[in-house]
């Protein structure tokens, strides 16, 4: 049955000068001109013109972690989809834990948001995931799907959106879930996403897998074939490791073409 291609995706956060964009110039030399996976790399949005410039012309893909709800107007500070695109953005991440915890964005917020993204033919990465709370009382489930179904507009469909299922404990700490554990929740949202759009099971949606994905762990994580790439923090700031990540993923993608 026909899979979209792996993504292996790297978040910058608030991370990046002027001077780190010799990391994007050394993953741009280690993908070459054709990569069987695709990649993309989110910089801060000072960074998206200039890194989309040096990635121009070969696989990978500049992406912003942010964007505003509307178009243009009196929003001081803020970014609009228009203004990403504009820069050479592709994608936009949106609904991210250090987001929806540190703004306080709600899934209503993320919707509007999204939907702002799509309006302006960007793609969106909608990440949902559980505290250690709500998974220690057993909700991990429950706040994934009710975040899923709040958080994507109407219009968002497998050729658009991806989403990111990234458990907010397994941000930053080191710790990742257990392949099994990935498995069980991308099957639970692929079952609620092949509701919206019950098309070849769920499988045309990219459901990622994001908290501490680095070199040592990606063979696991990509071991699960219900994972369709990784969204990774810390590890993609770092060119070699991120080319780790991508080459693990390359190697599962040759695996389950065979
Ligand atoms: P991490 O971050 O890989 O550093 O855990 C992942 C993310 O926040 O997307």
């Amino acid at each position: 049955m026909h899979r979209p291609e792996l993504l292996v995706a790297g978040n910058w956060k608030m991370n990046g000068l002027g001077a780190d964009l010799v990391q994007i110039e050394a993953i741009k030399a280690g993908l070459g001109s054709a990569c069987p996976v695709d990649v993309w790399i989110f910089p801060p949005a000072t960074l998206i013109r200039p890194a989309a410039a040096s990635a121009a012309g070969s696989p990978l893909k500049i992406g912003a972690q942010d964007c505003h709800t509307q178009h243009a107007g009196a929003y001081t500070g803020d970014l609009s989809a228009a203004m990403l695109k504009d820069a050479g953005a592709s994608a936009v991440i949106l609904g991210h834990s250090e987001r929806r915890g540190g703004h306080c964005e709600t899934s209503r917020i993320v919707r509007m948001k999204a939907a702002a993204a799509l309006r302006e033919g960007l793609g969106v990465i909608v990440c949902v995931g559980e505290t250690k709370g709500e998974r220690d009382a057993g909700l991990t489930a429950a706040v994934c799907k009710r975040q899923l179904g709040e958080s994507l507009p109407d219009d968002s469909a497998p050729n658009n959106t991806i989403v990111a299922y990234e458990p907010v404990w397994a941000i930053g700490s080191g710790i990742s879930p257990d392949p099994a554990d990935i498995t069980s929740m991308h099957k639970t949202l692929r079952s609620q996403l092949a509701a919206r759009e019950p098309v070849n099971n769920g499988l045309d949606w990219r459901i990622l897998y994001g908290g501490s994905a680095v070199p040592s762990n990606a063979e696991a994580i990509f071991g699960s074939p219900e994972v369709d790439g990784v969204l990774v923090g810390g590890a993609s700031l770092n060119a070699s490791s991120f080319l780790a990540i991508i080459a693990a993923a390359t190697q599962s993608a040759a695996r389950r073409k065979q």
